[in-house]
């Protein structure tokens, strides 16, 4: 990229080196910014909660700038003092454009850094009194959401901060779906055996617009996972929980999706009928898919680290082992 744009000082109209340049971008900046920017339920949720919060004499932090809409909308709520990080360069100077060309300038500094990286006294005045952030993909997880909060807590914000979202859940329901299967597994095709292929396959979720795919619910929705970002215990670790089968069939998948709080009574969901949002789904294939029989209870066991979740055991109440 660097290369590209040393050519276009020389030749601004270089079609080769404004392509370089764009491909070079496109690789480091998730092409997901504009779908999410264009979210209207994500943005007006985050806005009423932030005004529903935030107070003039409030120091904020927002972790990950992007666009910097939600520092923008802590600024316009009020907020004298924000402070913003972003570690992509190229989306922080991005930010810094778009905040001043808005009037912000003033109000928002952004620090081109790793929320990690952030130091109270250089960074920061002092400890903010208000944390924003959505660092969430489809699982929730994905995008470090843990560690952020824990480090933030930790080392950024007052004993007593409110942060933006307060709280997550995630619920999850298995899936008989060939379609989902066949994302991310393969046997036969044409007669040639390319099972050996399975070995490359994902063991983790990956998005799905579920309300696009053929697909037939297996058991009741239940709760895997729930964070208290204010106070709760974030570090990674396992949960069995319990759904009763509303339907018999072969069990390929299961789908996850979270509820964020923001603030009282303000929530967001990607679950499935969401089909406005846009995160999609998150969807993880079964190693073996077993077979469900209407009126089981099947146990899960859902483990979750500081990148993501998985589910890795369902048993009947048999107690059969199918993973
Ligand atoms: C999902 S986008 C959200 C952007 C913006 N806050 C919004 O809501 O429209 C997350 C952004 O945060 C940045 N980011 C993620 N984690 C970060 C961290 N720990 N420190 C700094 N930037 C981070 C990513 O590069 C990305 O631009």
């Amino acid at each position: 990229m660097e290369a590209f744009k040393a050519a276009l000082l020389l030749e601004p109209h270089s079609a080769e080196a404004i392509l370089g340049y764009n491909r070079g971008l496109q690789r480091v900046v998730p092409p997901w910014h504009f779908a999410m920017m264009n979210d209207v339920e994500r943005a007006t949720a985050f806005e009423t909660a932030i005004r529903a919060t935030v107070t003039q004499h409030d120091l904020v932090l927002d972790i990950g700038t992007g666009s910097g809409l939600l520092s923008l909308m802590a600024a316009r709520c009020g907020a004298q003092n924000v402070v913003t990080c972003e570690y992509n360069p190229y989306v922080a100077a991005v930010a810094r454009r778009i905040i001043e060309l808005n009037g912000y300038a003033p109000q928002i500094r952004v620090c081109d850094k790793l929320s990690s990286d952030l130091c109270v006294g250089v960074d920061l005045p002092r400890r903010a009194d208000l944390l924003t952030l959505e660092v969430v993909d489809c699982g929730l997880l994905g995008e470090g959401i843990l560690p952020t909060i824990v480090h933030a807590r930790e080392h950024l914000i007052t004993d007593n901060a409110m942060i933006i979202p307060r709280a997550a859940t995630i619920h999850a329901h298995l899936l008989e779906s060939q379609e989902l299967r066949d994302r991310n597994c393969v046997a036969d095709v044409t007669g040639f055996d390319l099972r050996e292929f399975n070995s490359l396959s994902s063991l983790e979720y990956l998005p799905a617009r579920l309300s696009q795919v053929r697909h037939a619910i297996l058991t009741e929705s239940v709760e895997v996972a729930r964070f208290d970002f204010l106070r709760g215990d974030l570090t990674p670790g396992r949960r069995k929980v319990c759904s009763r089968s509303t339907k018999s069939g072969w069990c390929d998948a299961v789908v996850f999706w979270f509820s964020l709080d923001l603030a009282e009574g303000i929530t967001i969901s990607n679950d499935p009928s969401n089909v406005a949002s846009h995160w999609e789904q998150a969807v993880q294939s079964v190693r073996v898919p077993f077979q469900v029989t209407m009126g089981d209870v099947l146990e899960f066991v859902v483990a979750y680290d500081w990148r993501g979740l998985v589910l890795e055991t369902v048993r009947a109440h048999q107690h059969l082992d199918f993973a």
